[in-house]
């Protein structure tokens, strides 16, 4: 079996395939190469996956430069033949798969009116069939080892309207596939889990119009129990947890990353809400 570039941490000597481990150019980190970040520094051996070969190079140097151990492969994971090469090259660089982070994901806005056939079988592919299809390939490679771990990066759209109807149907349909394939291949030795990160900044976020004024950014710290930002980092590190041991009788569960959005109904947030200036 192959060594992973660090020793010391939770996953040492596991083999970890991150989806979308780039991340969108700009300040601040994607939730993938958060992520991959984050695995390795825990010892993981990680296989960043990414459309755009220069953004998982980006990755890679940062998590050469910890001491870390990752390669880069550059694929379209909404094509099967790509996650089907994808498993293969990490199996052939590590030796086999322990963790799977499907990553991918692309915002989508628009009704159900207004949307095209065309946004929508886009917004689907990106945000879902990515998914389907890098399991497809790596759960057979788990279930031959009998053991497994597959987080899945949902999002709070698909339990909360927000008018994203689309990547709304994505997210959702990503939690109905963590449920179903953690019965499915429970006792195959392999948990999926998912997390919904809620009004985190991203370069991704900072990138659509509007999201990076003043007003949004306090509104969405705001928004949340805790009163604070969140990032990249924060679901990078509940990965981390439910990819490794720590989480070994956890599955089937869909964990908010959101400073407890999800808990909590706007009236209550009306204090906070309505002394942002705008
Ligand atoms: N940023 C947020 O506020 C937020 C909130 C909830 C959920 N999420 C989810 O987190 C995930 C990452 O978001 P982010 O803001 O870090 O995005 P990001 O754009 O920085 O990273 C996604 C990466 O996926 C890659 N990618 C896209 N399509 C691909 C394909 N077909 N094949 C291979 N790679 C592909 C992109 O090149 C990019 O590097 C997404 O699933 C997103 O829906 C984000």
């Amino acid at each position: 079996m192959t060594m992973g570039g660090r020793t010391d941490g939770r996953l040492a000597n596991k083999v970890a395939i991150v989806t979308g481990a780039g991340s969108t150019p700009g300040e601040g980190v994607g939730t993938g190469k958060a992520s991959a970040a984050v695995l390795a520094r825990e010892g993981a051996s990680v296989l960043l996956v990414d459309l755009h070969a220069e953004r998982a190079e980006e990755t890679r140097k940062l998590i050469e430069a910890d001491g870390g151990r990752a390669e880069v492969f550059a694929g379209d994971c909404t094509k099967a033949a790509a996650c089907e090469a994808m498993v293969a090259a990490a199996v052939e660089a590590f030796g086999t798969v322990d963790i799977l982070v499907n990553n991918i994901g692309m915002a989508s806005v628009g009704d159900v009116v207004d949307i095209t056939e065309q946004e929508w079988d886009r917004a689907l592919d990106i945000n879902l069939r990515t998914m389907f299809l890098a399991c497809k390939y790596t759960v057979p490679v788990m279930a031959a080892q009998g053991s497994g771990s597959i987080v899945n990066i949902s999002s709070i759209s698909a339990l909360r309207g927000d008018g994203t109807i689309a990547y709304s149907a994505a997210k959702g349909a990503m939690l109905a596939m963590t449920v179903e394939m953690a019965y499915t291949h429970g006792r195959q030795g392999i948990r999926v889990n998912a997390i919904a990160p809620g009004h985190i900044v991203t370069p991704m976020v900072r990138s659509i119009p509007g999201q990076d004024s003043q007003y949004v950014t306090t509104l969405r710290n705001e928004a949340g129990l805790l009163g604070t930002p969140g990032d990249g980092w924060d679901v990078a590190e509940s990965v981390a947890f439910l990819a490794s041991d720590a989480a070994r009788w956890v599955t089937g569960v869909t964990l908010p990353v959101d400073s407890g959005v999800l808990t909590v109904t706007p009236l209550a947030m009306a204090k906070y809400l309505r002394a942002i200036p705008d």
